[in-house]
This record gives structure tokens, sequence and C-alpha cells, in this order.
């Protein structure tokens, strides 16, 4: 088989006319025969061969286990150039928006494409306090989770359960205009207080409601940390900081949980539905329960007396067993750009505060030392937005099981855009993967008085 792209890819600017843009052909030679595949060039350059109606034409498909090679939507939300350290929302780079918006400034600008205007954040806003409180008897369904439950299993039950209220939701039918931006709005209100609840729950804790007054991330914290009668002071350098958590892990293109949305979205699956089977996806500890390891490392290498020289000798040795967590990245081959913002973030917050974090302080030489370390620039592993982050959720009180709860806030925008893609992409088709089956053969059934 024969496999060729023609040069003349990227020499023409049509592509800039639109999302879809059929540049040049790929030329695929399958069983003699030539066959012709369009090539498909992003708003940035990147390069794709469409291969859709490959069976169609010759009976082969593509096989890529683990999709790691393959497009499987074209998107207008984020851009990640993994070898640069580049990620943007919408084209606007991550360090503008980290440095400049806030996380529900940032949330409009990933579900509908554009910064909003004043009246455009003040009607989201409205609409997020409109929609914070929880349907009274969801109480009840947090009450039959024991004590110890993991926050993370009763945030994907009670997204789910939340949907079971509203009869516009149970009735899905694409839910367009105004129906949509309620439900999105809910949806990243909801979110927030199911994620306090179930943290309260899980420490025994009653629950707190939210204020009408308090902003997005105040409203979380204080539903969190306040108590019947004595509310969470409430300290802006805390605030922000947890803001800029949220907003930084907005949207991050097409990773596991993201797919997952889709995936359950492309069979018109509710809103609720599809973020809750995103919360699964996320809960693993090869996705958004990186965080929490990086801090169990960390407190490890504390806790042994290392200065972080022998675990950085083990991670190395693959028969340790041993992996720097919060080091290297399927798409970053350069320094993670949240990495950078959050890193400094942690710093001023743990000075504002005044505390010390020997935690911190083992990260900053495992770090510095990793960057001068052949092994690790051969491999080109750097720092990722997991190896800081804990730091930050440490310092502000944050147990570790919702380290990845933060991060299923944080990402629900991302996953309501990709949500919104699906709805109005007006050639959306379920999505159904092929495979290669390699089982046995057709065989007749044995009866079992045969079986022996
Ligand atoms: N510590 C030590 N070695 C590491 C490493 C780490 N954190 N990450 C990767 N490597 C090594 C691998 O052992 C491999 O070495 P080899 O070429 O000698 O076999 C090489 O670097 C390439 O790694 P690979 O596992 O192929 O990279 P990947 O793209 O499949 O995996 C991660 C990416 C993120 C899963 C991986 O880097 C990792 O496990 N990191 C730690 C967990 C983490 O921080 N996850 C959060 C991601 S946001």
């Amino acid at each position: 088989m024969e496999f060729s792209i023609p040069a003349c890819i990227g020499e023409s600017d049509d592509y800039s006319i639109s999302r879809t843009c059929f540049m040049s052909t790929a030329t695929i030679e399958l069983d003699g025969k030539i066959q012709q595949l369009p090539i498909v060039i992003g708003s940035e350059g990147e390069k794709a061969v469409d291969i859709s109606d490959l069976r169609a034409k010759t009976g082969y498909i593509t096989l890529d286990d683990g999709y790691g090679n393959t497009g499987s939507c074209q998107s207008n939300i984020t851009f990640i150039d993994g070898e640069n350290g580049i990620l943007r929302y919408r084209g606007i780079p991550i360090e503008e928006v980290a440095q400049k918006a806030t996380f529900i400034e940032t949330a409009f600008l990933i579900i509908y494409g554009h910064l909003p205007t004043r009246p455009e954040l003040r009607h989201f806003s409205d609409l997020l306090t409109e929609n914070q409180y929880l349907h009274e008897d969801m109480k009840y369904h947090f009450q039959g989770f024991p004590t110890r439950a993991h926050p993370m299993a009763m945030l994907s039950a009670m997204i789910n359960a939340a949907s079971c209220y509203d009869d516009g939701l149970m009735h899905w039918q694409w839910g367009k205009g105004k129906q949509f931006e309620v439900y999105a709005a809910r949806l990243l209100s909801q979110v927030r207080t199911i994620a306090s609840y179930s943290y309260r729950k899980s420490c025994g804790l009653p629950m707190i409601y939210p204020k009408k007054a308090y902003k997005y991330t105040a409203n979380f914290l204080h539903m969190m940390f306040s108590m019947p009668y004595e509310d969470y002071e409430l300290k802006p350098e805390v605030v922000h900081a947890l803001d800029l958590i949220f907003l930084l892990h907005a949207d991050h293109e097409q990773n596991c949980s993201t797919a997952t949305v889709r995936m359950v979205a492309s069979s018109q699956a509710n809103l609720f539905a599809s973020a809750s089977a995103g919360v699964c996806a996320l809960w693993g500890p090869l996705h958004g329960g990186a965080n929490q390891a990086v801090i169990e490392m960390l407190q490890q290498i504390h806790a042994s007396g290392d200065d972080g020289s022998r675990f950085i000798e083990a991670a190395k040795d693959k028969n340790s067993n041993k992996k720097l967590m919060g080091f290297g990245h399927r798409v970053y081959k350069n320094y993670d750009p949240r990495a950078k913002i959050i890193k400094a973030a942690s710093e001023k917050l743990l000075k504002v505060l005044n505390l010390s974090d020997p935690l911190l302080e083992i990260a900053e030489r495992l770090e510095s030392a990793v960057l001068k370390d052949s092994y690790f620039i051969e491999r080109k592993l750097y720092p990722n937005v997991d190896f800081y982050s804990g730091i930050i959720m440490r310092a502000i009180g944050i147990p570790l099981d919702m380290f990845p709860v933060i991060f299923a806030i944080g990402r629900m925008p991302g996953w309501i855009a990709n949500y919104k893609e699906i709805m109005e992409d007006p050639h959306g088709r379920i999505y159904r993967p092929r495979q290669v089956y390699q089982g046995p053969a057709q065989q007749s059934f044995v009866p079992i008085e045969e079986r022996g």
C-alpha cells in the first residue's frame, strides 16, 4: 500500500473561507486501485486526510487504537500547539485570558464564541444566579449516599438526577436558542452547588445555600466552607486563585472527557446526561485525578526525608514503577502554558496568605533539577498544569478527593461548548467508530450435554 500527500498542500489560501476546506487530495493505493482522499486544512494550518468514505469506496477502515492520530471532529473552540506550548480559547492566548478575564467571562467566550459585551455578561450572570438553587427534593438523594462516598461519584449521579426535576430536559429535543441558554447556565451554576453539597455530605456537614449577592467562585467557597451561623471569610486573593484554576481548565479540545461528552451528545442525549458522562471520564487518575497524584507524590517525598533527588532517580528507572507526576503530556512537548501561570499564582498566594508549604519548596526543587536533567530533556517532559494547581488547592483548604471535582467545575464551559457544536452541526451523525474484529471465526453452538 502506498500513501502520498501532494506537496502543494497549504499553497493556496482557499481554506480561510470555510470551516471544511478540501485543499487538495491524498492518494492511496489499495488492492492495486488508486483512491483520492480529500485533505482538510484547519484555520491554523493543521492538516488531515478525510477518510470518512474510505470504507464505502474500498472496504477498508483505518485503525488507530486510542485515537492518538484521529481527528474526531472539526471544532471552532480551542487551539493547542503542543510542540510550541500554545493554548488559545477561541483564538485568544491563554496568557491573555488568564490575565484579563474572570472564569465566567471565559465561560461565555468558550460557549458562545465571542467575548461578552457588558449587557451580555450581565444577562449571563443573572441566568447563573436565577438557576443556582437545586430542587429541595435533591437533598434526599444526597442523604442516600454513604458519608464517605467519593464526591466525583456524587457529582456525576447528581448532575444526571438534576435533569429529572425538569420536564424540559426529560423531553429534550435539541433545546435551541433561549432554551439552550437557560440549560447551559443552569448546568454551569448547579455544578458548583452540587459539588459543594457533595463535599459537605462527605464530611457530614450541613448544606449551605448559595447567596444571591456573591459571584460565581466566591459563592462556591461560601457553600464549601461557611457554617450555618458563621460565614466563611472571603479573601479576594483566594477567590482570584480559585477562579484562575477554573479558567485554566475551561477547555482543552478533544481530551478523554470532552470526547466522551461529544460521544454521548451525538446520540441526542440531553445536556445534563452528556455532562454527567464527562464527569465519569474525568474521574480516572490518568485524566482529572493527576493533580491529586502530584500532591501524594510530594507528600511521600517529604515524609521520606528526600530532597527530591532520590525520587527523580527512581522516576528514570523503568523497574521502579515510579513516574514524576505532573510531568509530561500527550500533547505538550514543551512547557504547558497553564503550568507557568499556575506556578506564579501559587507562589503569590502562599506569600499573601503568609503560608509556607514544604511541598511547594520540594516542587520547585524538583522542577529545577528536572529541567536540567538529560533524561527529561530528551523526552521533552515539562511540568503540566497539575504540577502546581494542587499547591493552590491545599492552601485554600480543599481536600484531596475534591481536586478532580474542581477540575470538573472548571471544564464545564468546554463540555457545554462542545455539546453545542454537536447540537448545531447540520451534518451531525451519531458517533459510531468501527473496529477490527480479532475473535473466533464463525463456529456452531454446542449443546451443554455435548460440552464435556
Ligand atoms: N516521569 C518519568 N518518565 C516519564 C514521565 C514521567 N512523568 N512521563 C513520560 N515518561 C517517559 C516514559 O517512560 C517514556 O520513556 P521511554 O521513551 O524511555 O520509554 C517517555 O517518557 C515517553 O512517555 P509516554 O508514556 O510515551 O508519554 P505519553 O504521551 O504516552 O504519556 C503522560 C503522557 C502524561 C500520561 C505521561 O507523561 C505521564 O504519565 N505523566 C505523569 C502523569 C501526569 O502528570 N498526568 C497529567 C497529564 S495532564
